[in-house]
């Protein structure tokens, strides 16, 4: 249990609390109340204190915990429940499961590494210490055929948090890679529980590298920290994907897949470019012309011939004349 002096400073940070109220509401003495003050600060949480006025909670620890992500997080239900683990195998494992159990819309699994992540077309994911490791259970009323945009929402949902947190560019490459110039950051990994006709539950999950050094990465792989040459609050960056999940998702229950494609659209690295896509037993080459509505990629070949791709790998081709 969160110990009283922390929950009385969470629940009043928008002012400072006197060492005397604190004393009073948690029934303890002010010598107390300082021993807890200075042990919450060797923890990490960041505690101003101002003669006169008392103390006022500035910062949590960037620890993936319930207490930290759901501190002043302004959603309605994504995040409002949350499971969280120091090492699981993968969250989107321990999500689905949790989902079978019936846990509600919005229950976040977190953790701080995974010893089996899983990536797409059956891939692992290296998950060492530093990132962000978090799967979503969602319930959507829709038809298997909608899921994709799940998953391209989801793209959405992460390009935006990472550039207006950490000011970093990131854009997508189709269909779900998050991606810094020539570095993959991130990924997305959804999956279902469906009928023919009806979506049970959808498990989102999401892996960034935040502050991952190098050495735990795959060649190819970034991570903001060294992008931005600082560490990156993760708690914050995990709580603003999950402001913007919830309002795309809100934005595609509405109007279905229209405004996710132009976001998708907008963010893309990978429209307007040579691209060579590995797909089922086939390599296809050409311009990446487009998304369309079921979420594929539409790639124009050297003889004019207009191909759609709903799965596979993309590789982004140099023009001869591009610079590097
Ligand atoms: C990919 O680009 O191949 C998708 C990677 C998805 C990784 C995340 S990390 C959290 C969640 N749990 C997993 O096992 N995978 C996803």
């Amino acid at each position: 249990m969160e110990p009283a002096v922390l929950a009385l400073l969470k629940k009043n940070s928008a002012h400072f609390v006197s060492g005397e109220e604190i004393s009073r509401r948690v029934r303890i003495s002010r010598a107390a109340v300082w021993k807890q003050v200075r042990r919450l600060r060797a923890q990490g949480y960041l505690i101003e204190s101002l003669p006169h006025r008392g103390y006022c909670l500035q910062a949590v620890p960037d620890c993936l915990l319930p207490e930290e992500i759901s501190w002043k997080l302004p959603t309605a239900s994504f995040g409002q429940s949350i499971v969280s683990f120091e090492k699981i195998s993968s969250t989107n494992t321990a999500a689905y499961t949790l989902a079978e159990q019936g846990l509600p819309e919005g229950t976040l699994v977190v953790a701080e590494r995974q010893t089996a992540g899983r990536g797409r077309l059956g891939r692992a994911w290296a998950s060492p210490p530093g990132g962000i490791y978090a799967s979503l259970i969602i319930r959507p009323d829709i038809g298997p055929e909608l899921s994709p945009f799940l998953t391209l929402l989801t793209a959405c949902a992460v390009t935006q948090a990472v550039r207006g947190y950490s000011g970093i560019r990131v854009d997508i490459k189709w269909p779900n890679d998050i991606y810094y110039q020539t570095s993959k950051i991130g990924g997305i990994l959804t999956e279902m529980n469906a009928e023919m006709d009806c979506v049970h539950f959808v498990i989102i999950g999401f892996g960034l590298n935040v502050n991952s050094s190098a050495a735990g990465l795959p060649a190819g792989a970034g991570s903001l920290s060294d992008i931005a040459g600082k560490k990156i609050n993760r708690v914050g960056l995990l709580q603003e994907i999950l402001v913007h999940l919830e309002s795309l998702y809100g934005e595609f229950r509405q109007e279905r897949h229209t405004s996710i494609l132009g976001r998708w659209r907008e963010y893309s690295c990978t429209l307007g470019r040579r691209v060579r896509v590995a797909a089922h037993h086939e390599v296809i080459e050409g311009v990446a012309e487009d998304i369309d509505a079921a979420g594929a990629l539409c790639v124009r070949e050297a003889n004019g011939k207009r191909r759609r791709v709903l799965s596979g790998d993309v590789e982004l081709v140099r023009e001869p004349d591009q610079p590097s």
